[in-house]
């Protein structure tokens, strides 16, 4: 079943424009370019608080959701890893919004913080892929994603989905609580119906960053930088370098490094830096440059005006289409897939059963 593909990975990466739209298909109107969210029993203007709980790759796509909930919807968000969630004695609420995010709708830690939350009284929201999981019954809004079944243990086309979902949650959210007008409506969407084409064209630059791997393929470790809403997507590639490459790699926020991991950058340290070019161009290229003057070798992922700009001095540079801040997260996870995927190759790592490594981690 992986037709012309290598790995289960590949097939799963290029599959996401198809996957993403049939996700937004059932979120959002077409017709009448607006979001449309199945029925549920509890108003969702009154929710006073989100709290979202997932693990791994799932987990970076809630980060990216909190500046979706708080941008559009006004709403404070809390979010933590799974494992860290329940023993913390969290703070819930009346009328809050738990959260939670998975491909497989059964990681235990997932499942475990879900059943707190119920227990305290939240409303339960799941974002999952399989509608047949244990998650998906006990939730009380059921938000699928239709990725389609995710084989390879890196989740992929699971993350674009949620990210799918998530978008126009906060976007439904924002409307009924009265703080999106229509036309703002109109915009949003038609922004994520843009989206499987951009990922399209992200596709198309398969072969650059195949080229380009080698000169990853042999570093002990990398870091990755991003900022705002693509600051998840820096900690998204770093994990799945780890995950499938098994380099060391790190994801910081770009104004971070100067808090102290500066301090590793030599040039046996790739930086990647996800900069598409918007409201944040500027500062993540003035911290690029800090990289740079310490004599580190740069990965410049943007789009043409951004590398146009900065691109001059880097090692290599990955083309982007131009794409509008909301749905750029969607759009840089495919070359931080790739580029974790063709790495792997380089190396001749086991790309779909990656050492140590379960699909789905049923122990807490
Ligand atoms: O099935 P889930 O989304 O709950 O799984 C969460 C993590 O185990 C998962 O995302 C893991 O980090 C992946 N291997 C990442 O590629």
């Amino acid at each position: 079943e992986k037709g012309n593909y290598r790995h289960y990975m590949q097939k799963e990466i290029f599959e996401q424009p198809t996957v993403v739209a049939q996700t937004l298909g059932s979120y959002l109107r077409r017709d009448e370019v607006s979001v449309a969210l199945p029925q549920f029993d509890f108003d969702i203007s009154s929710i006073k608080r989100v709290t979202i709980v997932a693990c791994g790759t799932s987990f970076y796509a809630g980060m990216v959701a909190k500046y979706w909930f708080e941008q559009f919807a006004r709403v404070p968000v809390d979010i933590d890893v799974a494992s860290e969630f329940r023993y913390r004695e969290p703070v819930l609420e009346d009328g809050g919004l738990a959260l939670f995010i998975s491909q497989s709708g059964e990681t235990a830690d997932t499942l475990a913080a879900l059943r707190h939350c119920k227990e305290k009284g939240q409303t339960i929201a799941v974002v999952v892929n399989v509608p047949t999981s244990t998650m998906a019954r006990e939730a009380d809004l059921l938000l699928p994603t239709h990725a389609g079944p995710e084989i390879g243990v890196a989740s992929t086309k699971a993350f674009t989905c949620q990210l799918a979902v998530l978008a126009a949650l906060a976007a439904h959210m924002a409307v009924k609580k009265g703080l999106m007008s229509r036309e703002q409506e109109h915009e949003v969407v038609t922004h994520l119906l843009e989206a499987p084409a951009c990922l399209n064209s992200a596709l198309d630059h398969d072969d650059d960053i195949a080229a380009m791997a080698h000169l990853i393929a042999p570093a002990r470790d990398v870091l990755y930088l991003g900022r705002g809403q693509d600051y998840p997507l820096a900690l998204e590639g770093a994990l799945k370098l780890k995950e499938i490459s098994y380099i060391h790699a790190e994801g910081y926020a770009s104004g971070e490094m100067k808090h102290g991991p500066i301090a590793l950058i030599d040039d046996d340290v790739p930086v990647i830096v996800l900069a598409p070019s918007g409201p944040l161009f500027e500062k993540s290229i003035s911290n690029m440059e800090e990289v740079r003057a310490r004599g580190g070798k740069i990965v410049l992922i943007s789009d043409a005006k951004g590398l146009e700009e900065a691109g001059e001095g880097c090692m290599a540079t990955i083309e982007m289409p131009r794409v509008h801040p909301l749905i750029a997260p969607l759009v840089y996870a495919i070359p931080v897939q790739l580029l974790a995927y063709h790495v792997a190759c380089v190396k001749g790592t086991d790309v779909d059963q990656p050492r140590n490594l379960a699909k789905s981690v049923t122990v807490e």
